[in-house]
């Protein structure tokens, strides 16, 4: 069934609705989906309720992500538009959960998990013979024509080099919905990145569960030869990655970081806790010292780098002391931005086989401290870039002032500022002249 070329489906009387939820890889993955249906003549409408076909790509990495899927459901029911209607559901939730999602929403029509997509216009082919379920898992990489992607950037792309985790960790479901580790050969990732820079494309983001355990699979070529080569490709000009796990973070991926200066001076690398005896819970496979050490090496190398990361708490048996070991790690590293969130159970994994047992009012608590602790760090952060000088990737002018755009630097923070010029896509150099805590203000400068 796998490598099936695109059937000519006509789908060309059709229109579709996307919704996406999730991380950047449902991002890129939707991009993907759109690009099948645009092939095979569909085309995309405003709204769910002017569509013929919605597909929701979902994720499941949390209870709140998963129930945002239902939300949004239930606001687009009774079906969106008069006539036969059909309902896809895609990505995570789609992958690990079809019974419980048939289940619940007998509505629905398909069910594709991500290995699937290429496979679309035949699945929306048989949705009239009854419910169709397409979550096989095959173990090589399925290459998509690069052509294919409807992007929603012309000068930033997201390339996904790998897929699946082999990890592990004992809270998170993302094994059982992207399955085992697969790699994308190193040929196609650099023909890919020639084909973008040569569109105009200037900004890269490397995809994958865990991008530092990449090798090729025809040569063994590690992650950070790949990071040296997409520093040599002409035409681009900043490449990220995301997201890196700190167990296989390498000095010798510290060594190509620094080598090139298109690698970009940033870095996400989640912590989850800051506590030794939580992290082995969560089968993490470092200590607090080990994550603290790569911190020191990273920035013995590149003092300037910016470093985001991920923090659970309320993880099952998390004491105060626990907890307070992952406040002290956040002062300790001092994070230019952090994702935080409260532990959910999630179905299969190890730590919901065992109890739940850290009250809600005290996650949320914990939470709260969390985000306040790192709010004060941003703030003082922010503060200090005040009258530096960088470089900003701007995005769109708002929807409500087309004088005001918002982008980002280097290290990933957003800047805002004005332009009675559009520069949309293009490279501008600002001097910041205001913070607050989660954004910076500036103006542009010629120099
Ligand atoms: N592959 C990435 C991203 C995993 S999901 C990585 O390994 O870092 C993104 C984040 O969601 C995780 O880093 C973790 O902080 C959070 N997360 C995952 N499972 C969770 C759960 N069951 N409860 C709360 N947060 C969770
Ligand atoms: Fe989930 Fe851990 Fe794999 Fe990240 S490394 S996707 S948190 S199992
Ligand atoms: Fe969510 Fe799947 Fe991404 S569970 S975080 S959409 S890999």
């Amino acid at each position: 069934m796998y490598n099936t070329p695109l059937i000519p489906m006509d789908l060309k009387e059709k229109t579709f609705f996307l919704r996406t939820f999730g991380c950047q890889m449902n991002e890129n993955d939707s991009e993907k989906i759109a690009g099948v249906l645009v092939s095979c003549g569909a085309r995309p409408a405003e709204r769910a309720e002017d569509a013929d076909i919605v597909i929701v790509n979902t994720c499941a990495v949390r209870e709140k992500s998963e129930e945002k899927l239902y939300s949004y459901l239930g606001r687009i029911r009774p079906r969106p538009k008069a006539g036969p209607v059909l309902i896809g559901i895609a990505g995570c939730v789609a992958q690990a959960e079809s019974e419980a999602l048939l289940k619940r929403r007998p509505d629905i029509d398909f069910v594709v998990g991500p290995d699937n997509y290429l496979r679309l216009p035949e699945i929306i082919a048989r949705s009239g013979e009854g419910k169709i379920v397409a979550d096989e898992w095959s173990r090589d990489w399925q290459e998509a024509p690069a052509a294919l992607f409807r992007r929603e950037s012309p000068v930033t792309a997201y390339v996904t080099i790998m897929e699946g985790c082999d990890n592990f960790c004992t809270y998170c479901i993302v094994p059982f919905t992207r399955g085992r580790e697969k790699f994308r050969p190193l040929r196609l990732i650099q023909s890919e990145l020639e084909n973008l820079a040569g569109r105009g494309y200037r900004e890269i983001q490397f995809l994958g569960q865990n991008v530092n355990s990449y090798r090729d699979p025809e040569t063994g070529t590690p992650f950070a030869e790949l990071l040296a080569a997409a520093g040599r490709t002409v035409g681009l000009k900043w490449v990220r990655f995301i997201t890196s796990h700190p167990r296989n973070f390498s000095a010798e991926l510290i060594e190509a970081m620094d080598a090139s200066p298109v690698i970009c001076r940033q870095l996400h690398l989640p912590l989850q806790s800051g506590s030794t005896s939580v992290l082995a819970r969560m089968n993490r496979g470092y200590t607090r010292g080990d994550y603290l050490e790569k911190i020191a090496r990273l920035r013995q190398r590149m003092p300037e780098i910016s470093l985001s990361t991920d923090i659970i708490v309320g993880f099952p048996g998390e004491t105060e002391e626990e907890f307070q070991d992952t406040l002290s790690a956040l002062e300790a590293v001092r994070f230019a931005n952090i994702f935080s969130f409260r532990y959910s159970p999630r179905p299969r994994t190890e730590a919901a086989k065992g109890t739940d047992d850290v009250p809600f009012e005290i996650k949320k608590r914990r939470l709260i401290e969390v985000q306040n602790l790192q709010k004060s760090i941003q703030t003082d952060f922010h503060k200090s870039l005040v009258g530096a000088r960088m470089e900003v990737l701007a995005g769109g002018p708002s929807k409500k002032d087309p004088a005001a755009f918002a982008g980002r630097n280097e290290g990933y923070q957003v800047v805002n500022f004005r332009s009675e010029k559009d520069v949309t896509g293009s490279f501008v150099r600002v001097e910041i002249t205001g913070s607050g805590p989660y954004s910076l203000r500036a103006r542009i400068v010629e120099d």
